[in-house]
């Protein structure tokens, strides 16, 4: 994993050496090692490095001295890069999204974004729902993609419980239909109730079965679908602040209209699907084009893991 931007010393030492430390040089105390996947060796490993035409392709276009990817960072180390700034005590949240797009814009390919992942990818999705009160999902992308309950994790435990929050982040489902399969190890194993985000108008009989499996139901909008920024708040009021949605695309579409988005946590996949796939935010447009601005970059096997701060 290399840093692009900001530019820092750190940055150039990591091009100079690839074996520089990330933003929180991770000396002894950092966490996350442990629990890392299959491609989690130390600093120096070369394996990524020289692993396929996408590293290599990002290798060329680094520049002379650099060192492609760079070794891995650790859990900790990525949850350094992607803390949630500080929220005014008792008050207000923050609406980070996290998404996966083809250089040509797909969301995804199959109906799952999985084909446009990578380890490093699902390595920053989790950590994004190990820093997270909350993910927030609509019900399709939980029928299609199989959601299961968040995991807690070694790895974030410490962090957790430094910041108050519980041992995984609560699942929101967003559903006006609440179509959903309640026998699911989602509604009824999760570590902490799963919420669902509904209308007034929800049919009052898929109600009763989402409260018999054991899941929390909760009203954000006067007919049958929620109001994005009415969800946003109904969250905030129950302590959940430091929210994330992984989408899918028609449910972030609409946190985008009602400028509820505060930040996108956006992997540009280095792939192309061509088709007609969804992009990462549908549902009517916005009158003029919301602006964003450029935080960070990391890099790592091709793959770009940016985040944007809405301005
Ligand atoms: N690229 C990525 O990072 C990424 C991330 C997530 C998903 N995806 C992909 O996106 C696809 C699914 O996304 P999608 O856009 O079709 O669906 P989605 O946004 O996941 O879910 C849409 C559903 O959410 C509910 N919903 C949305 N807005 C609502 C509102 N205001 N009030 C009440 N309910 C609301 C409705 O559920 P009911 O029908 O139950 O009423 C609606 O049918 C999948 O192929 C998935 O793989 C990609």
């Amino acid at each position: 994993m290399r840093r692009l931007l900001p530019v820092t010393d750190m940055t150039a030492a990591e091009t100079e050496g690839g074996t520089a430390a990330g933003p929180a040089a991770a000396g002894p105390g950092a966490g996350g090692r442990a629990s890392a996947g299959p491609a989690a060796a130390g600093p120096g490993a070369g394996g990524r490095a020289s692993a396929g035409p996408a590293a290599a392709a990002s290798a060329a276009a680094s520049g002379p001295g650099s060192s492609a990817s760079g070794r891995e960072w650790s859990l900790d180390e990525l949850a350094d890069a992607y803390a949630y700034p500080a929220l005014p005590a008792g008050e207000g949240a923050w609406l980070r999204a996290n998404m996966v797009s083809s250089l040509d814009g797909a969301g995804q390919h199959d109906g799952r974004s999985q084909p446009l992942s990578s380890d490093a990818d699902m390595r920053i999705f989790g950590t994004l729902r190990g820093l997270a009160d909350v993910v927030v999902v609509g019900a399709e992308t939980v029928r299609l993609e199989g959601y299961r309950p968040a995991r807690a994790r070694e790895a974030f435990a410490a962090r957790r419980a430094a910041a108050g929050q519980g041992p995984a982040p609560v699942i929101a489902v967003v559903s006006a239909s609440l179509n959903l399969d309640f026998s699911l190890p989602l509604f009824t194993e999760p570590l902490v109730p799963t919420l669902i985000l509904t209308g007034a108008a929800a049919p009052p009989d898929r109600v009763r079965a989402a409260r018999a499996a054991g899941a929390e139901v909760l009203t954000a909008g006067d007919g049958a679908g929620v109001e994005p920024a009415r969800a946003k708040a109904a969250l905030a009021e129950r302590g959940l602040r430091r929210q994330l949605t992984e989408g899918g695309p028609r449910l972030l579409g609409q946190f985008v209209a009602a400028e509820a988005l505060d930040e996108l946590c956006l992997t540009v996949s280095p792939t192309m699907t061509a088709g007609s796939a969804q992009r990462i935010a549908g549902g009517p447009s916005v009158a003029v084009p919301t602006r964003f601005a450029v935080a960070s970059v990391l890099e790592q096997d091709g793959f770009l893991f940016t985040r944007y701060l809405r301005i």
